[in-house]
Order: C-alpha cells, then sequence, then structure tokens
C-alpha cells in the first residue's frame, strides 16, 4: 500500500458514519413499503427475529473481519481465508449495483422535496408521479428524460464531492452535518405525524401480528433481505467502515449502538407513515390495508396523496419527509460507494483520486443510462428485488459459512479478537447463531425465492427485463467476482503484517 491507511478521527466518528450508512431510503423508503406489501403487522416479527438471529450476528462478524483484517471486503476476507477472496468480490459487486440504482431513488426523494412546496403533484399524485415526472411508458423505453437525468447527476456529482474528501474531511464531515438535520427533521415529522387524526388506526395495522401471513416463506425473506439493506451488513458496507477504525477499537459496544439506532429510526419511520396511512384510511372509510397500492411507489404516490389532503400543515409534512428520506440518503449512499472505492484501492494499489474517478465515474454513468429514462422505476424494481434477495442474502450465506462451516479455527480466532478489545462479549451463542441459525434460515429463504423466481418470475415483468436485469445482474456478481479475484495484485496486496503494524 502506497500510503498510510486512514482512520476516522475518533470512535464518535465511526459510529456516526455507520448510523449515517445503516440509516437510509431502506428505513424510510423501503422498510415502511416492504412492512406494507407484507401485511403490515405480520412484517414486524419476522422482522425483530430477523434482527436478532442475522442482523446482530452478521454486524459483529462484518466489523470484525474489516478491524482485524484492515480492508474492504476482498483484502479483508483474502487476508481471513485466502480462498474467500472471491466472496468480498461479489459483496462489492451487489453493492455497487446496489449503489447504481440507489442514485436514483435519492434523485427522487430530492426533486420531491422541491415539489413538496407548494405541493406540486397536484390532485392526483400517482398520476404525477408515473406519468409527469417518470414519464413511465410501457414495455422497456430508453428515452431520456431530462428532468430525471439532471436529478441522477446532481447526485452523483454531490456523493462524489463527498468522497473525494476521504474517509475524515469527506465521510466523516458529511454524517456530522447530515445526521443532526435528519433527527431533528424527521423526529418533527414523527411528532407531527402521530397527533393526525386516525392514525392510530395505522399504528394498529403496523403493530398487530398477523398469524396467518407469517406462514408465508416470502414474508420471511423479504424480512431477512431487509434486514441486511437496512444495517448496510452483508454487502461490504460494514466491513468496508470498519477497516478504518483503530487497532483497539470496541467493536461489538458500538455495534450495538448503531444496530439499536437504525432500528429504532427504522420503527419511528413505520410509527410515522403508518400513522399518515392511518389518517387516509379514516378519511376514506376503508381498511389501511386498501388505503393505498402498496410498492415501490408508496413513498411517492401514497404520501403526497395523504399530505394534500392535510392542507397547508401538509406541506411542512412534507418538506420534512423529502427532506429526511434524502439526507438520510446521502450518508448511506457515501458508505455503498466507500465500498468498491476501497475495494479497488486496496487490491490494485490505486491512488485514492484514480479510485474515485473510475469507480464513481462509470457507476455514474450505468446509472445515468439507466434511470434518466422511461422505463427507470422497472429497472429500479426489478434490480433492487434481484440485487437484496439473492445477491445480498447469497453474499452473507458464503460470507458466513465460509468461517463457520468450512474453517473453523479462524472463528475462534475472530471470538477471542472481538472479545479482547470489546467491552460486551461474544461467546457461543454468537457461534451458534452464525453456525446454525444464520445460515439455515438464509439458505431456506434463498431456496425458496430462487424456486418462486424461476417458477413464477417477479411480480408481471416480461420474461426479457427479468432476465436482463434480474438474473443478468446476478450473473454479473457471478462472473465479475471470479474475474476480478484471478486479477493480478498490486504488489503489496499481499503483505498483511505490514498492514496490520500501521497503527492506524
Ligand atoms: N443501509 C442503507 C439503507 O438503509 C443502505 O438505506
Amino acid at each position: 500500500m502506497s500510503t498510510q491507511r486512514e482512520s476516522w478521527s475518533a470512535r464518535s466518528g465511526f459510529i456516526l458514519a455507520a448510523i449515517g450508512s445503516a440509516v437510509g431510503l431502506g428505513n424510510i423508503w423501503r422498510f415502511p413499503y416492504v412492512s406494507y406489501e407484507n401485511g403490515g403487522g405480520a412484517f414486524f416479527i419476522p422482522y425483530l427475529i430477523a434482527l436478532a438471529t442475522a442482523g446482530f450476528p452478521l454486524l459483529f462478524l462484518d466489523y470484525v473481519a474489516g478491524q482485524k483484517y484492515h480492508g474492504a471486503p476482498p483484502t479483508a476476507y483474502r487476508r481471513m481465508i485466502k480462498s474467500k477472496e472471491i466472496v468480498g468480490w461479489w459483496q462489492v459487486l451487489v453493492c455497487t449495483v446496489i449503489g447504481i440504482y440507489y442514485a436514483s431513488v435519492l434523485s427522487w426523494a430530492g426533486q420531491y422535496t422541491l415539489y413538496a412546496f407548494g405541493q406540486q403533484w397536484g390532485d392526483d399524485p400517482q398520476t404525477f408521479f408515473f406519468e409527469h415526472y417518470l414519464q413511465n411508458g410501457s414495455g422497456l423505453d430508453f428515452g431520456i428524460v431530462p428532468s430525471l437525468f439532471i436529478g441522477v447527476a446532481i447526485v452523483w456529482a454531490l456523493v462524489l464531492f463527498i468522497m473525494y474528501g476521504g474517509i475524515r474531511k469527506g465521510v466523516e464531515l458529511a454524517n456530522k452535518i447530515c445526521i443532526p438535520l435528519l433527527v431533528i427533521m424527521f423526529t418533527i415529522m414523527v411528532v407531527q405525524a402521530v397527533q393526525l387524526n386516525g392514525a392510530s388506526a395505522g399504528l394498529n395495522a403496523f403493530f398487530t401480528p398477523n398469524w396467518e401471513k407469517m406462514a408465508n416463506p416470502k414474508v420471511w425473506l423479504a424480512a431477512y433481505g431487509h434486514v441486511f439493506f437496512s444495517m448496510s451488513i452483508g454487502f461490504g458496507i460494514m466491513v468496508t467502515y470498519s477497516s478504518y477504525l483503530k487497532k483497539n477499537a470496541n467493536l461489538t459496544g458500538s455495534g450495538l449502538v448503531v444496530g439499536f439506532a437504525n432500528s429504532s429510526f427504522e420503527v419511528m419511520a413505520g410509527i410515522g407513515i403508518f400513522s399518515v396511512l392511518g389518517f387516509m384510511a379514516t378519511q376514506s372509510g376503508v381498511p389501511v390495508s386498501e388505503v393505498v397500492s402498496g410498492g415501490i411507489g408508496l413513498a411517492f404516490i401514497a404520501f403526497p396523496k395523504i399530505i394534500s389532503n392535510m392542507g397547508d400543515a401538509g406541506t411542512l409534512i412534507g418538506i420534512l419527509f423529502f427532506g429526511s428520506l434524502f439526507v438520510a440518503g446521502v450518508t448511506s449512499m457515501a458508505s455503498i460507494l466507500q465500498v468498491p472505492i476501497s475495494a479497488v484501492k486496496d487490491k490494485f494499489g490505486w491512488s485514492h483520486k484514480k479510485a474515485v474517478s473510475v469507480v464513481g465515474g462509470v457507476s455514474a454513468l450505468i446509472s445515468l443510462a439507466l434511470f434518466s429514462t422511461k422505463t427507470a422505476i422497472t429497472f429500479v424494481d426489478v434490480i433492487d428485488h434481484f440485487a437484496n434477495n439473492i445477491g445480498v442474502v447469497t453474499g452473507a450465506i458464503l460470507s458466513i459459512i465460509w468461517v463457520t462451516w468450512f474453517n473453523r479455527p479462524v472463528m475462534d480466532k475472530l471470538m477471542n479478537h472481538i472479545n479482547a478489545i470489546s467491552s460486551v462479549k461474544v461467546g457461543k451463542g454468537w457461534a451458534f447463531m452464525l453456525t446454525i441459525v444464520t445460515p439455515i434460515s438464509l439458505i431456506v429463504a434463498l431456496v425458496l425465492s430462487v424456486f418462486s423466481l424461476v417458477t413464477k418470475g417477479y411480480d408481471s415483468y416480461d420474461l426479457a427485463t427479468q432476465l436482463i436485469f434480474g438474473w443478468g445482474v446476478v450473473a454479473v456478481f457471478a462472473l465479475g467476482s471470479f474475474l476480478l479475484t484471478k486479477a493480478p495484485a498490486h504488489a503489496t496486496h499481499h503483505q498483511h503484517k505490514s498492514i496490520e503494524g500501521e497503527n492506524a
């Protein structure tokens, strides 16, 4: 490595950045719509179980991998177990693809923050979203929508500007500005929302378990997939962030703070959104489960619709909601991009500037090519589904079993390392989760998901779309990770000792 590896300025800097990474579109945009699609209260218990059986155990595994082996996933895993590098590249590619569509939804959030002034979506937010904003046509249409192009371009310019600053002057600084802003805006929004007439109906729908729906494996898969996405685990982010920690960092203590902060935020978002759904249900006299069509557009259709019913008070809620979505997303986007940037720096010895320019530039171009088009929402939906339910889940399974099933002594080493430097000790419970509970639940979930995708397909999208943007993306993960593992490394890539010796 040509230059000394950067580090966070202090523990608080890392915790803030890790919270900034975890809290993102996943919490505010994805969690409510995934909950809604999976039956509201039906989703909450699987979500909590997924958090305990997979979320926290994997969070700690990601932390120790990055911190102990000082690298983004490919390098860290290689130093842990030589053959594991390929799993690292799989995760890096999944993360890169997530970044490519994440920028698109982030740009929608930014533009909707502006539309919220004066409620520019008018009386029919659904038509506005699909026809005026996305100009969504039927089938695949690569026609460019100029306003989408501008939005995506601005997001990339902003995020690349942050990334050029590096860990301390870029990522850490952005989080120091964004997180307090986010907490203030979001808290005001939720407090306003729960006071709405009918909010309790929404909250009942959110918290009441639906045992029947819980028998559906789809709900469980969605819960596991979402927990990974939301906690930024299993696709490289937390491994990368913790690689910039100092030698004696308190791993589990920080992990618990970050994990609980993330889930609290998520539940708060659920409370906020379901309160407004309750308001809407009460106004229109239909059950909460039927009040809007769910799916990816929930935040961009349902929310504006409800806001329009609130008169002027709605304007404030709208600005705060979309503003929070944007601010939360910017810090997560930075963490997503940090993964491929660190990965190529580690393996190929590229300078920071070169890594940001090449990785960021190529990702931005693909992002612009796909998400400025009239088919943007289809691409987001299909790629998100395959990248999460197959890409993230597979990467998580491989990352875990490579250690717990096939390299048991490494597991002991990792456990000793965590316990030597952390305040909260991990023990047999952690090992048991990672050896049995997490991988088995994930494998069952993955098999069911693949079976359903193969036999029934995803949603009602045509076969070509699913093959190219769904299975095609999965093929890119597989082939790309193989090729990147084989690619010749920079001379210092293998010198672990010297890097561990750095006092970074
Ligand atoms: N963890 C990030 C989010 O929730 C990716 O949006």
